[in-house]
């Protein structure tokens, strides 16, 4: 069989420097875990292990799960964060171990905005009440957003003053620096599922007056000037990337013609890498089902020069299925969540499949795929 698409190695470009090869195309979607009991932020053994296992599992590039660059933009109090010194350090570990196995990783910055402050979504939380925001009394805390909206369901969060958001770009680059001095390799910019960022984006969500409100040219801004920030602080020669929704799939919301738009701005401000997610503002649902985002990075793709990385997620859980999406050139390379949840060797098994060549510890030598 000719050479495996996905399983050929892929470097991604920077400002500067030689760029970020990785070893395959299979890379691992952020992912929530709701692990930090101590809720504080800090990862610990359990992001070791599942971040580590999937290192052993072939996957080449990591995205770590939603870290909060400030503690109120956790989605929940079990979240993971990169606001402080104890969080960095112990994010350097993993780091460590993962760069061990031949894998890249890649922290994926986030604020949750108005959904933050929630119970971490855990079977048996909902069965003892505990869904939807968390009250003041059980730890909860007051929410920012673009401006607030029912849309949610949620505890009403404040709309942010001029003030607030100086603060919150101030938040975004010393989190994008304590990457840096963790040895992340990458930043992925979580710009999707109805969090902060995609609550300035989204006409829906965003009924701001001012200079971040109304045009698109307004409701970008938050997102360009984050960018900006994080860019004077992350070396030129490390990858920066972003996820989006390509599409609220609602009428009079964000779709993708505003995300190819904001794609092509973003790459001449330096992103390089795009994973194209859909959804998250308010109840709206679209598609789902085998390689239901498939499209939306395709039209990404084919709108952005070739040298940038595009990323198609959702429903992609066999072989034949993500080495297809590349034969045909909708995307340079796949993320893979929940098939990966049920298989951390999913790469491998993989390459299994299309007869090429795996990446497991020696340990694992006299495994069978
Ligand atoms: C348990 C779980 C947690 C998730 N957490 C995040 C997250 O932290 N950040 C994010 O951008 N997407 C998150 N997602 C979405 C996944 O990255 C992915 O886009 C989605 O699951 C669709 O891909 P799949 O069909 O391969 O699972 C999460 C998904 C799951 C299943």
């Amino acid at each position: 069989m000719a050479q495996s698409k996905l399983f050929s190695p892929v470097t991604i470009p920077t400002r500067r420097g030689d760029g970020l090869t990785l070893r395959n195309r299979a890379v691992l979607a952020p992912m929530c875990q709701y692990a930090v009991e101590a809720r504080d932020g800090i990862p610990h053994s359990w992001q070791l292990v599942h971040l580590g296992s999937m290192a052993h599992g072939g996957f080449s590039l990591l995205h770590t799960e939603a870290t909060a660059v400030a503690a109120e933009g956790r989605i929940s109090d079990k979240d993971v964060g990169i606001w402080n010194t104890e969080q960095e350090q112990a994010w350097a570990g993993i780091v460590d171990y993962v760069h061990g196995h031949g894998a890249r990783i890649s922290i994926q910055l986030a604020h949750a905005g108005a959904k933050a402050s929630t119970y971490a979504w855990l079977p048996g939380e909902a069965g003892q009440g505990r869904s939807g925001s968390i009250p003041r009394s059980d730890g909860g805390w007051q929410t920012v957003t673009s401006s607030d909206s029912e849309l949610y369901g949620l505890a009403p969060a404040e709309s942010m003053t001029r003030e607030q958001i100086q603060r919150s770009l101030r938040d975004w680059a010393a989190a994008a620096q304590r990457a840096d001095q963790a040895g992340f390799d990458a930043i992925q910019i979580h710009g999707a599922h109805g969090y902060l960022i995609h609550q300035f984006l989204s006409p829906l969500s965003n009924r701001r007056t001012d200079e971040y409100g109304g045009s698109y040219e307004n409701r970008t801004r938050y997102l360009k000037e984050a960018l900006a920030a994080i860019s004077e602080v992350w070396p030129a020669q490390k990858v920066l990337g972003i996820r989006l929704s390509g599409e609220d799939w609602v009428q009079g919301g964000w779709g993708i013609a505003e995300t190819v738009r904001l794609a092509g701005e973003l790459y001449d401000q330096g992103i390089r890498a795009f994973d194209l997610s859909s959804a998250g503002i308010g109840p709206f649902r679209g598609p789902s089902g085998p390689g239901y985002q498939i499209p939306l990075a395709a039209a990404v793709k084919q709108s952005l020069p070739a040298d940038a990385f595009v990323t198609a997620v959702g429903g992609i859980t066999q072989a034949v299925q993500a080495e297809q999406v590349l034969v045909t050139g909708q995307a340079d390379g796949v993320s893979i969540g929940r098939a990966a949840l049920g298989d951390p060797q999913w790469a491998n098994r993989a390459a299994e499949r299309l007869g090429a060549e795996k990446a497991y510890p020696p340990h694992y030598w006299r495994g069978r795929w």
